[in-house]
């Protein structure tokens, strides 16, 4: 049986002013109807051998997560509740220690909740390739082909092919984010493929590498399970001892250490990590003139613009490359070129207090 291990712990702030504080992007539905949480949930069903998902998550975001399951008919999720954010390393930590009480052969999926995914075929069935590299004590990792130079990502080289017939390799290097020379190097190689986040491993095999690596990180978490309390579904972590865990990503603390990774291509997605409004609209249906248009929109002679209404309507016309975001508070405007820079704003927002 797999555990799908869904982290829901992240606090976006480029896709404001949708996304808030309380309200990160995991939570909206930015593509589709539903949420990303609720597709990253839906997406497993009908995979065979696929066990109730662990969810981590925090204390301020737990009604909205349980609520958003239930809505899409998720029920019997475990929710576990970090005290304090530590990071991804401690929330896979978590969830292997919960999945190896009930079944120590537990395989892990691990799953970031706020990525979109339109081929959900495609995933299954790279799921289910993976699955089988990971019996054989391999940490899966799924490479995507990179298209720019992008620091946020990590950076993964393949070694040697672990199976004559399909895409699986070992990993012969793994750089998390680089520096903006580093990746434009990787990239001129054409050797080197993006870390896609998602990863699929045995739950002993992760506990152990971390034992290795990150032996105190390892003990909190024990401490943290072993001393957790229940509350309605809710699976409360310790907090004193994991406020005294260290924090790190999953990517820094084993991967770019372990011998043991495995990378499977995974050509065909459609996977976007949706860090920025232009991402986004790169993989929303888009009409003749390249706009995405949500909400009540009227246009006329626009093109290649990003359009949403939450409220009221919306007309443009004559513009370009334009990103308009209207919610009840605050409306955002902005040439498509500089929306990474949404993140002056809300800093800005933060200092304005
Ligand atoms: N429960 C919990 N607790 N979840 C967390 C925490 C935490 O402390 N921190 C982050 N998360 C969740 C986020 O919500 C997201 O779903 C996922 O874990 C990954 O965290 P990010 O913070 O978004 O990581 P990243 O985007 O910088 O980098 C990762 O993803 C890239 C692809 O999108 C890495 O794995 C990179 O190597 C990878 O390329
Ligand atoms: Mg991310």
């Amino acid at each position: 049986t797999i555990t799908p291990v869904i982290l829901c712990g992240g606090s976006g702030t480029r896709m404001w002013p949708l996304s808030r504080g309380g309200y990160p992007k995991q939570f909206l539905s930015l593509y589709g109807d539903e949420s990303l949480l609720q597709q990253t949930a839906t997406r497993l069903k009908g995979l065979p051998d696929v066990a109730a998902p662990l969810l981590i998550s925090n204390n301020d975001q737990r009604f909205l997560v349980a609520e958003q399951l239930r809505a899409v008919g998720v029920n019997k999720a475990k929710i576990v509740l970090e005290p304090v954010g530590r990071n991804t390393a401690p929330a896979v930590a978590a969830a292997a220690v919960i999945a190896l009480e009930n079944n120590p052969d537990a395989v892990l999926m691990v799953l970031p909740s706020d990525h979109v995914i339109v081929h959900s075929d495609v995933f299954q069935r790279l799921v289910l390739q993976a699955a089988v590299v990971a019996e054989q004590g391999k940490l899966v990792t799924f490479g995507i082909s990179p298209t720019e130079p992008n620091t946020g990502y990590g950076y993964i080289r393949v070694g040697k092919k672990l199976f004559e017939s399909d895409t699986s390799y070992e990993v012969a290097e793994f750089v998390e984010k680089p520096n903006a020379e580093r990746a434009a190097e990787f990239l001129a190689t054409g050797e080197y493929y993006w870390n896609s986040g998602m990863f699929i491993f045995r739950a002993d095999l992760y506990l152990q590498e971390l034992a290795k690596f990150q032996p105190k990180m390892l003990e909190q978490v024990k401490l943290a399970v072993n001393a957790s309390k229940r509350d309605l579904d809710f699976v409360r972590l310790d907090s004193e001892a994991f406020s005294a865990c260290p924090s790190d990503s999953i990517d820094y603390a084993v991967m770019e250490q372990t011998d043991h990774a495995a990378v499977i291509v995974a050509a065909g997605l459609g996977w976007n990590d949706i860090g920025s409004w232009t991402a986004l609209s790169e993989v929303s249906p888009s009409d003749e003139h390249g706009n995405n248009l949500v909400g009540d929109v009227m246009v006329e002679g626009v093109s290649n613009s990003y359009i949403r209404s939450e409220n009221r309507m919306i007309a443009a016309l004559g513009v370009d490359n334009l990103v308009i975001v209207e919610t009840a508070d605050a409306i955002l405007v902005a040439h498509k070129d500089r929306v990474q820079d949404v993140k002056n704003i809300v800093n800005r927002l933060q200092a304005a207090g």
